[in-house]
C-alpha cells in the first residue's frame, strides 16, 4: 500500500515545537492539569491504577460522552486515541478497493489520504469562497452517483471554520439517504463555535451516519490524545475488532482525565473558555489583516481558532510558509495544504501576546514581497 505524504501533520511534526512562533495549531492555547482540575482531585490522579481499561471506553465515559447527543446507546460509542484514531479505523474497516468517496474540500487531509490509500476512488465536493463556504449544492447532486460509498465531511470545517447550512445539510442527508451511501461527518470542532450555539451534530439524521468527536479542538485538551465515534451497533462492533490491532484503548489517565473533563459544569467551563480566547483573540487577527489594505480576503470563522485567509501576493503558499519559517520562525500552514493555493490558514487561539508578536514578524515578511 502506497500512502502520500500528509502535509499538513508533517511540517506540523517537524516544526510546532521548534519554531518561536506557532501560528499552525487549530485548537486555543491547552490546559495544563491545575486549570482542568481541583486539588484534591489532582491527589485522586495519582491513585489512578495504570491498568488496561475497558478497550471501547469506560462506561462512565462513554455516558458522559453519550449526552453530547442526542438518543445514544453506549454500543454506539467506541472510544480513541484522538479523533485521529476514529478517522483512520472507520477509513480501515469501510473501505475498498475501488470504492467511490466522495470528500468536502478544502478539509483536514486525513480521510482524504487515507481513502486514496485504500484504494478509493475519491471526488472533490468543493466548499465555494463566495458562497461562505458552503458547498454548491448542484455540484454534489452531480457528483453523487449510485455507486458512492461514502461521503466524508468536516462540520464546523477545518480550514475554514464555515458551518454548514440547514439548507446544505438537508439536501446532503437527503441525497446520502437516497443512493444509501455512508455520511461520515468528523465534528472535532463542534462546541468551539464563537457565538455559544453548538453545531447540530448529524448524529441520527440517517442511519448510516457516523459522526466523530474529540477534546482536542473545543476543549484544549489534544494531549489528552481522546477521541470518538458514534455509528450503528454492528459497525462499532465490527470497528471495535479493528481497534484491536491499533492502539487496543486509551490510556488509563487519559479515560480518567476525559471522563472528568466532560462532566457538565466542567465541560460548560471548558467550553466558555474556548469562546473567550476566540472572541478576544479574533478581532486581533482582523484588524491585522485589515491593516495591509486589501491584501487579505477572508470569510469571518464561525468555530474553531482557525481563519482562512486568501492573499494577493504573486507567490505561492508553500514558499510563502517555508519563507516566513526560515526568516521569522513562525510557523503558519499553506493553503497548498488544502488544495488550495493562494490561502493561508492562521491559527489564533494562543495568548493575545504571543499571537501579536508572531503576526508581527510575519508583516515584515509580506511587506518585502511584491503584490
Ligand atoms: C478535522 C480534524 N479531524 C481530526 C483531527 C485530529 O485531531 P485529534 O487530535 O483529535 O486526533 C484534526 C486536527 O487538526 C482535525 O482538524
Amino acid at each position: 500500500m502506497k500512502i502520500e505524504i500528509f502535509k499538513m501533520e508533517r511540517i506540523q511534526s517537524l516544526w510546532e515545537n521548534v519554531v518561536d512562533y506557532n501560528l499552525s495549531e487549530s485548537g486555543v492555547h491547552p490546559l495544563n492539569l491545575e486549570e482542568l482540575l481541583a486539588p484534591e482531585e489532582i491527589k485522586e490522579l495519582t491513585r489512578v491504577e495504570l491498568g488496561y481499561t475497558q478497550t471501547n471506553g469506560t462506561p462512565e465515559l462513554r455516558e458522559n460522552i453519550s449526552r453530547l447527543y442526542s438518543s445514544v446507546n453506549l454500543e454506539q460509542i467506541m472510544v480513541t486515541a484522538g479523533s485521529s484514531e476514529a478517522n483512520f479505523l472507520l477509513m480501515w474497516s469501510l473501505i475498498e478497493p475501488g470504492d467511490e468517496v466522495i470528500f468536502e474540500l478544502p478539509n483536514y487531509m486525513q480521510m482524504w489520504g487515507l481513502a486514496r490509500a485504500f484504494g478509493a476512488k475519491v471526488k472533490p465536493l468543493w466548499l465555494k469562497e463566495e458562497l461562505g463556504w458552503q458547498p454548491d449544492l448542484d455540484d454534489l447532486k452531480k457528483l453523487i452517483t449510485p455507486t458512492t460509498k461514502l461521503i466524508i465531511l468536516t462540520n464546523p470545517n477545518n480550514p475554514t471554520g464555515a458551518i454548514l447550512s440547514q439548507e446544505a445539510r438537508e439536501e446532503i442527508i437527503r441525497l446520502a439517504e437516497k443512493v444509501g451511501a455512508w455520511l461520515l461527518v468528523d465534528e472535532v470542532y463542534r462546541g468551539a463555535e464563537r457565538n455559544g450555539l453548538e453545531t447540530l451534530s448529524f448524529w441520527g439524521s440517517y442511519e448510516r451516519v457516523i459522526v466523530v468527536g474529540g477534546l482536542s479542538k473545543a476543549y484544549g485538551l489534544p494531549g489528552l490524545r481522546l477521541g470518538w465515534m458514534l455509528g450503528p451497533e454492528d459497525l462499532i462492533k465490527k470497528i471495535w475488532t479493528y481497534h484491536d490491532y491499533t492502539t487496543i484503548s486509551v490510556s488509563a489517565l487519559t479515560d480518567h482525565l476525559a471522563t472528568r473533563a466532560l462532566q457538565p459544569e466542567r465541560r460548560r467551563k471548558l467550553l466558555e473558555r474556548t469562546r473567550n480566547i476566540l472572541n478576544t483573540n479574533l478581532p486581533f487577527l482582523e484588524q491585522w489583516l485589515k491593516s495591509f489594505d486589501g491584501l487579505f480576503d477572508y470569510q469571518a470563522p464561525q468555530a474553531g481558532a482557525i481563519l482562512f485567509a486568501r492573499y494577493h501576493l504573486k507567490i505561492n503558499s508553500t514558499e510563502l510558509v517555508e519563507k516566513v519559517l526560515k526568516e521569522k520562525s513562525v510557523l503558519l500552514v499553506p493553503g497548498d495544504h488544502f488544495e488550495l493555493d493562494q490561502h493561508l490558514r492562521f491559527g489564533y487561539g494562543s495568548n493575545q501576546t504571543y499571537l501579536k508578536a508572531a503576526l508581527d514578524r510575519v508583516a515584515e515578511v509580506l511587506k518585502k514581497i511584491k503584490k
